[in-house]
């Protein structure tokens, strides 16, 4: 059997796989919010990013395959690690077990769902634009000329909604809190983490998901507050 057959069999290669494809996602939500903070830079700023990425065409399509495939696999894996886990758990868990477990580490499945729930939801809000065919229209001409979709403009536009920018708070809320337990699991899957490094892990990923959900939230947060507004 090769690697990767054995690694999606045994539960031990379900775990490695999972850590794999988590850190992959956790690259891409620490990526995008560096690429979103944008927004509080001038508008050509953010407009000429996206434009870059679209002109990455075939590329941007094969990161956009590797990423949903990492999705894919972590969430079957998960799905799968979580029904052995309870299939074992009356024989592998005493309550003691149950009780060192962090409250994080208990709702990963709870959470994930709610993470799971708001990526389709949000690609239809701001990549296929669904109930807003307008936004595909702005236009921004960049300094060198080059006129481009105006992103700026769709993401102050959506984030003037209330409801819309509530559900983001919550959403990347609730994927900060399930990143605190997924970084610390997947450092110890990976046998990165020792008793001497431990503290620092966690520290590290507490201080991680707090200013990752901090710096997503400003983002909506800005334009209700109309700290972000529509360019002049
Ligand atoms: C406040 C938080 C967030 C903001 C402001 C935001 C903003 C955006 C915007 C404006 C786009 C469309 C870009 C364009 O039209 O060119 C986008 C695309 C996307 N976002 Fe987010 N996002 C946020 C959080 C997230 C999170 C937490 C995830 C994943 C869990 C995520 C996953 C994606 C994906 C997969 C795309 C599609 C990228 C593509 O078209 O290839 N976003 N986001």
């Amino acid at each position: 059997m090769n690697l990767l057959g054995s690694l999606f069999k045994s539960s031990i290669g379900k775990k490695i796989l999972m850590a794999l494809t988590g850190l992959v996602l956790f690259g891409f939500v620490t990526g995008h919010l560096v690429g979103n903070l944008q927004i509080f830079l001038p508008p050509a700023k953010i407009n000429a990013y996206a434009h870059m990425l679209e002109s990455l065409g075939a590329g941007l399509w094969l990161i956009r395959g590797f990423l949903l495939l990492c999705l894919v696999i972590h969430v079957w894996l998960a799905i799968q690690l979580t029904l052995e886990n309870r299939a074992a758990r009356p024989q592998a868990y005493g309550a003691e077990h149950v009780i060192r477990a962090t409250l994080a580490s208990r709702v990963m499945a709870r959470t994930g769902i709610v993470v799971l729930a708001f990526v389709p939801f949000h690609l239809a809000h701001y990549t296929l634009r669904v109930g807003s065919p307008g936004w595909s229209e702005h236009t921004f001409r960049l300094t060198d000329g080059t006129l481009v979709r105006d992103v700026h403009t769709m993401m102050v536009q959506g984030f003037s909604n209330w409801l819309v920018s509530g559900f983001y708070v919550i959403a990347v809320g609730v994927l900060a809190y399930h990143l605190s337990h997924g970084i610390v699991s997947a450092v110890q899957t990976l046998g990165l983490k020792n008793e001497k490094w431990a503290g620092q892990v966690e520290r590290f990923a507490a201080a991680y998901c707090w200013l990752y959900f901090l710096l997503n939230a400003a983002i909506p947060l800005a334009v209700l507050g109309g700290f972000v507004k529509l360019a002049a």
